[in-house]
């Protein structure tokens, strides 16, 4: 890992620094086992699709890397399994290379390592329509994440403290852009609220992106040479409760889950609980680290196991994954009786 004075390499070198230390909300989730299946391993479906994009599996790698000559080496690993595994990869923020040209390149190798992939962009919700389209056009991108992240930027030392235009920026990039919109959180989760207004000014793709994977409150904690921000590392709503606040909107809107999603059976959680996909960042980063045959290996492992969980459940699709009974308990139940969701 590089010498650290950036703080590309500082969150991606923290992200795994604190790997696996959240406690992750899936616990609270539980399945009802019933004995016949009454169908076959193969008969299950993995794909979705939605807003014009097709995902060979429900499962992709959300936004990371980028914006340093190390964490461009990164982005290539993470390119190269995408594209032996058939996922879906988003990279990390554009922002770098619209203040420094130089650090295009380090964006460019995911698209140009999977030339046929699905690619989403990435950027922060405090940038408009020219700045949106400037980084789609750079990376050719399928999509284009926009991340909303207020909790992050108020612990990171220098962090943004304006954060009144977001929605109408959001907006203008919604109505104005030619990819689908992705409105993103980046673990602090989502409230029925949040999820409505989204919805309000015409966001049609939602990733609740909860708390109990990577902490950017604790990571920014880290970087800070000043008094700490403790208190905010406990801040937001799990990826669980994120989804049960999505509930009145699956039906209509595609919610992404993300947040503290590490293994198969958390993914068929997040399914099962209404997400049309789930996105996974520090588990990918992890595994792409240690070595990217093995990662690539364990990810097709992963589509096979996807299969036989939802045998069990008797899901042929994904769409019949949110049929599945489930028993919440715990913190999970807690929230749902504190704000009324049946
Ligand atoms: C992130 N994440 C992120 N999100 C985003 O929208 N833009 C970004 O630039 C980044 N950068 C970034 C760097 C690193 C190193 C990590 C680990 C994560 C947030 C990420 O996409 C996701 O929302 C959270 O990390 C929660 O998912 P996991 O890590 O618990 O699976």
């Amino acid at each position: 890992m590089p010498k650290q004075n950036n703080r590309k390499n500082e969150h991606v070198s923290l992200s795994e620094k604190f790997y696996e230390q959240g406690v992750s909300s899936f616990k609270d989730i539980r399945f009802v086992h019933h004995s016949f299946p009454q169908m076959d391993v193969k008969d299950v479906d993995l794909s979705v699709s939605f807003n014009g994009l097709d995902f060979e599996v429900p499962f992709f790698i959300n936004a990371m890397s980028g914006g340093s000559r190390w964490t461009g080496k990164v982005n290539e690993k993470l390119a190269i399994i995408a594209r032996e595994t058939g996922l879906a990869i988003a990279t990390g923020s554009v922002s770098a290379a619209l203040k420094d040209p130089e650090q295009e390149s380090t964006f460019k190798v995911v698209r140009e390592t999977n030339p046929k992939g699905l690619v989403f962009a990435n950027l922060g919700a405090g940038h408009g329509l020219k700045n949106a389209k400037k980084v789609v056009d750079i990376l050719q991108a399928d999509a284009l994440q926009i991340h909303i992240n207020a909790p992050q930027e108020i612990v990171m030392p220098e962090g943004d403290r304006e954060f009144s235009e977001w929605i109408s920026n959001l907006q203008e990039i919604a109505e104005g852009l030619d990819v689908p919109v992705i409105a993103k959180e980046v673990g602090f989760g989502m409230s029925r609220e949040t999820i409505h207004l989204l919805e309000s000014i015409g966001i049609k793709l939602i990733d609740i992106s909860g708390s109990g994977g990577t902490n950017f409150a604790q990571i920014e904690n880290y970087r800070r040479t000043d008094q700490k921000l403790d208190d905010l590392e406990s801040w937001g709503q799990t990826t669980v409760e994120s989804l049960l606040e999505a509930q009145e909107v699956v039906q209509h809107a595609h919610i992404i889950a993300s947040g503290g999603i590490r293994r198969p059976i958390e993914i068929v959680k997040a399914l099962s609980l209404g997400a049309s996909l789930t996105g996974l960042s520090s588990q990918f980063m992890h595994m792409a680290l240690e070595d990217v045959e093995q990662a690539i290996e364990t990810i097709q492992g992963w589509k096979s196991e996807l299969a036989s969980t939802m045998t069990l459940l008797g899901a042929k699709s994904i769409t019949d994954l949110q049929k599945t009974q489930l028993i919440i308990s715990g913190q999970s139940a807690d929230w749902c009786t504190a704000r009324n969701i049946s």
